[in-house]
């Protein structure tokens, strides 16, 4: 029983620990959770697609955390991850936090004091972000710290000496590169980075010579001090003491040689101990001196050595050719280096690049190429080098880039050159090399970036060859002596963005072929002798943004568009015969004169038309102002046809059988041209009118079918019948128009039974006024311009109240909007502002298609004011125009006109006995209604010898009517003149 007691309270004590501990540990857990919470919300862009998972109840799963077995965050790594925001204190609560990758993000603000306190911290990358202020000195107790990383931030103020000094430092990599700190690099001989490795203080403003306790440093295998502002003399006995440095940058400070600026043998010397050296880099530093021969004692390991941008004078020592592994040697840029180039380092059998550009090495380019299988550039420009280019290029497979240019080489360019199979940038200019351009060279495909040519003494002609570079981004060939045509075939290097072929003597055309180089920006032909016109393709490229044309014998004319609106006379200068709209360019007057001679030729041919087409035309400037506005109008009243459109009811050819009563005989009200009109009712009572159209298979109903449609659909009108709907399927087309209880006008003129007049004299006026209203609105004002061509009695119902309603749309035929004609316009407006070749051209067509219009337009008008005189003569007659025509020869107007003016009285008189019975009106009227008879005819008269000069408008026409319609009403409140 004790026992099992002293068991049982062993086991409960040992529960209770372990979740005591457990609870303990929980908490900490907890912890991490909490300081992670809080580095969340500091984080200020949308982390939901970097920190996925980070609500997720297990810490450990959360993206970018590891945890160890105990559940404490141990790494956090959350690099790249386009995190905005601040760098959280609470970070420091990651008690166990080995490893802080933060690197390679938008962090802003301070680096937290606090992380201090993370004792176990190995690892702090926080490079890449915007980090601001001091290094905290806090960092000093970490211990642990094996790695840090603040490069590439905003940090500022001194290095703080405590971050290499202070504690048992196990430091490794330490990197400050790329920040702003200043002052100097504080170091005393108590500091010692026994581990330091790698130390990049690169790209700081960092003053003041390198301390001499950095040679305890001695483990040190990279030091990069690059970039900053570092004085003294070359730090000789500090790398002296580093054994184990592989890279060494010191570039561009304000280091110098030793002995004022004149030995750098004792540099040279204290690297010797550098066994393991393998790159040497003290470009950009004025460094003085002549290059030791020493230097071929350095490491053989030594890959890449950077003098470049100093001021090392003297011959290149061949002993350098003892660093066999060299694959980069820099010496360009120290001006006096001169002598020879040593052939010895064309024996460096590694060498893949060698700069020896911009110094003064004279002589000859060595021409015994031995193995330097792996050289892809070699750049010797700028220097004083003659002799030829030599053959053993050959050689050089693996050759790239060849920059020769800037010496004084001659001869000719070598064709074994094409067997550099890979070379991209072939730069030979500015020497003295002659002959023709080898096919074998042009032939180089390639060539991926430039050929350079310029400035040589180049002869004959440019190879065909030359148009397989179609990667090859810019030909220059300017300044030598090439002559005859530039080949079309150039079009075929497609790659091309920059083309000179300036100062040469070509000489023929320009080939169009060169404007249509999709990516071509740069063109240079000046001082050639090219003939032609320059080829439109040039000016519509859209890519071209530098062209020089000068000094040449183009000719032809040139406008400021496209391609060359941005250029200026300069472009062009030195050609003669170009003439045009560039600024400061003679503009093209020869041209001009004779297109004015032919303009005119023209005009006079066409004078006689012109002047009878004058007065319309102004006639319709006048209209084509006014129906812009009605075009407007038109276009609202257009969205309100849409609108309405709607409510057109669907009615179907069912109903329309069922309303008719099949389309029975007796329900047949009318027969014309086209079709058979049959009154119905509706189901909802609606009296209909259905305009059944004859259907023929030529298409010709289905035309006016379509026409009268699109009419009534637009038109809106009083006096214009309105449409119900339409009823249209394949084999069946109906009208569906309301039934006009009234019938036509034709009915009232010539009843068939009854008395003779079912129409008094203001009646008839007044529908000779609506009439003329709906014309006029057809006219004028309707959005498409109808001509109605088919105005007869029959055609003319009559409403409940007399209103009259024009119908049959049928034949009507539709006049262009005035729109056109201004687009016309101003077309020919903007050619004559811009291009003088054009302008008479435009001239004679914007005539041609004026006269056109006007004829057709005028044409149209005229049958419609015959048709409306005829009308008006019918019903002042009553008489229908056949009944003359069959029995008296002659035209109802013809016939009336024969009448005009003194034997109009037996017309009047017919037509007041007509309407006699009906009138209720005094015998006094008949003074009156004589006289608005004698009106209406005359009237008629007008419009049926229509006449284009002395017409009025068919607003005149309703104008008129109307001003008789309210004579009649009110004969005392208006006088007729
Ligand atoms: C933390 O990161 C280091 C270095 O990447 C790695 O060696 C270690 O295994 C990681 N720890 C855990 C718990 O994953
Ligand atoms: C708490 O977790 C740590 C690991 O994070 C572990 O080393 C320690 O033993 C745990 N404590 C107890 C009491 O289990
Ligand atoms: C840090 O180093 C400096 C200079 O060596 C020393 O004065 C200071 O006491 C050290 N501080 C700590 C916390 O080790």
């Amino acid at each position: 029983m004790g026992y099992l007691n002293f068991f049982t309270f062993d086991l409960l004590f040992m529960i209770i620990v372990f979740y005591v501990v457990r609870a303990e540990n929980g908490t900490y857990v907890l912890n991490d959770r909490a300081s992670l919470v809080s580095f969340m919300s500091q984080i200020t862009s949308d982390p939901k697609n970097a920190l996925e998972n980070w609500n997720s109840s297990d810490v450990c799963n959360w993206s970018g955390l590891k945890c160890d077995n105990g559940s404490r965050v141990v790494n956090l790594t959350l690099s790249e991850k386009s995190l905005h925001g601040t760098i959280a204190p609470s970070l420091s609560k990651l008690s166990y936090l080995s490893i802080l990758d933060l690197s390679g993000n938008f962090f802003e603000g301070h680096i937290p004091a606090e992380l201090g306190s993370l004792s176990r911290l190995q690892a702090i990358s926080l490079s890449s972000n915007r980090l601001e202020g001091y290094i905290p000195n806090e960092l000093r107790f970490l211990h642990q710290l094996l790695y840090l990383n603040l490069g590439s931030n905003k940090l500022t103020g001194d290095i703080p000496m405590s971050i290499f000094c202070n504690g048992t430092s196990h430091v490794e990599y330490l990197d400050l590169s790329d920040n702003l700190f200043t002052g100097e690099i504080h170091l005393n001989n108590q500091c010692e980075l026994k581990e330091l490795k790698y130390l990049l203080l690169w790209s700081n403003y960092l003053v003041g010579e390198v301390p001499q306790a950095l040679s305890n440093f001695s483990k040190l295998e990279l030091l990069d001090l690059g970039s900053n502002l570092l004085t003294g003399e070359l730090p000789s006995k500090i790398v002296g003491k580093m054994v184990h440095l592989q890279i060494l940058q010191l570039s561009e400070n304000r280091f110098s040689s030793h002995n004022g600026n004149t030995d750098l043998k004792p540099f040279f010397a204290s690297l010797a101990n550098c066994s393991n050296l393998t790159e040497l880099n003290l470009a950009g530093n004025h460094l003085g001196g002549e290059l030791p021969s020493i230097i071929g004692t350095l490491s053989t390991k030594l890959a890449k050595i950077n003098l470049d941008d100093n001021h090392i004078h003297g011959p290149i020592p061949p002993e350098i050719s003892n660093l066999v592994n060299i694959t980069l040697l820099n010496l360009s840029n120290n001006i006096l280096l001169n002598g020879s180039i040593p052939p010895e380092l064309f024996q460096l059998g590694s060498l893949e690049r060698m700069y020896l550009s911009n110094n003064s090495l004279s002589g000859h380019i060595p021409s015994a190429f031995g193995n330097v299988p792996h050289l892809g550039l070699l750049d010797v420009s700028k220097n004083k080098l003659h002799g030829t280019i030599p053959e053993s290029f050959a050689n050089l497979s693996q050759l790239r880039k060849l920059f020769l240019h800037d010496n004084q080489l001659s001869g000719p360019i070598p064709p074994s050159l094409g067997k550099c199979i890979n070379l991209e940038i072939l730069d030979l200019s500015y020497n003295r090399i002659s002959r023709t351009i080898p096919i074998e060279v042009a032939s180089l495909s390639s060539l991926k970036l430039y050929l350079n040519l310029s400035s040589n003494h180049l002869q004959g002609h440019i190879p065909l060859e030359l148009t397989k570079m179609t990667m090859v981004l810019a030909i220059d060939l300017s300044s030598n002596n090439l002559s005859s045509t530039i080949p079309s075939q150039l079009g075929s290097c497609i790659a091309l963005e920059n083309l000179n072929l300036s100062r040469n003597i070509f000489e023929g055309p320009l080939p169009a072929s060169i404007g249509n180089l999709r990516y071509l920006k740069e063109l240079d032909v000046s001082f050639n002798q090219l003939t032609g016109e320059i080829p439109d393709s040039l000016q519509a490229s859209s890519t071209l943004k530098q062209l020089n044309f000068s000094y040449n014998c183009f000719s032809g004319d040139i406008t400021n568009n496209g391609a060359f609106s941005s250029l200026t006379i300069k472009s062009f200068l030195g050609n003669n015969r170009l003439c045009g709209s560039i600024e400061g360019m003679r503009k093209c007057h020869r041209k001009l004169t004779h297109n004015l001679l032919v303009a005119i030729l023209l005009s006079l041919l066409i004078t006689p038309i012109f002047c009878v087409a004058g007065y319309p035309l102004l006639l319709r400037s006048k209209f084509r102002r006014k129906s812009t506005v009605f075009n407007m109008k038109g276009i609202e009243d257009e969205k309100e046809a849409m609108r309405k459109e709607k409510k057109y009811p669907r009615i179907s050819h069912r109903q329309l059988v069922e309303a008719t009563g099949g389309f029975s005989p007796s329900t047949l009200i009318g027969s014309g041209r086209f079709g058979h009109v049959y009154k119905g009712v509706l189901q909802d009572n609606t009296r209909i009118a259905v305009k059944v159209l004859h259907f023929k298979a030529d298409g010709e109903i289905s035309g006016s079918f379509k026409r009268e449609c699109q009419i009534l659909k637009r038109t809106r009108h009083r006096n214009l019948i309105r449409i119900i709907t339409i009823c249209s399927t394949p084999d069946f087309k109906a009208i569906v128009l309301p039934l006009m209880p009234k019938g036509s006008l034709e009915d009232h003129l010539y009843p068939s039974h009854g008395p003779r007049c079912g129409l008094d004299l203001v009646q008839l006026v007044s529908i000779c006024s609506d009439v003329a209203e709906g014309m006029a609105y057809l006219h004028h004002y309707s959005p498409i311009k109808v001509v109605h061509c088919d105005l007869k009695p029959s055609n003319i119902l009559l409403d409940d109240d007399m209103t009259a309603l024009v119908t049959d749309f049928g034949i009507s035929r539709l006049v262009k909007v005035a729109d056109e004609n201004f687009s016309v316009n101003d077309s020919a407006a903007y050619s004559f502002g811009s291009t003088d070749g054009l302008m008479v051209w435009f001239v004679v067509q914007l005539v041609i298609l004026l006269l056109n219009m006007e004829w057709e337009s005028r044409h149209h008008l005229k049958e419609m004011f015959i048709a409306l005189g005829v009308l008006l003569l019918e019903i002042a007659a009553g008489r229908r125009p056949t009944d003359i025509l069959f029995k008296e020869g002659p035209t109802l107007h013809e016939w009336v006109k024969r009448h005009y003016p003194n034997r109009l009285e037996p017309i009047v008189e017919g037509a007041i006995e007509r309407c006699a019975p009906c009138a209720t009106v005094q015998l006094d009227s008949t003074k009156i209604w004589r006289d608005v008879i004698l009106e209406l005819i005359e009237l008629g008269l007008i419009c049926t010898q229509y006449n284009p000069l002395t017409r009025p408008t068919m607003l005149d026409v309703a104008y008129e009517i109307n001003r008789l319609k309210q004579y009649l009403s009110s004969p005392s409140n208006l006088l007729i003149e």
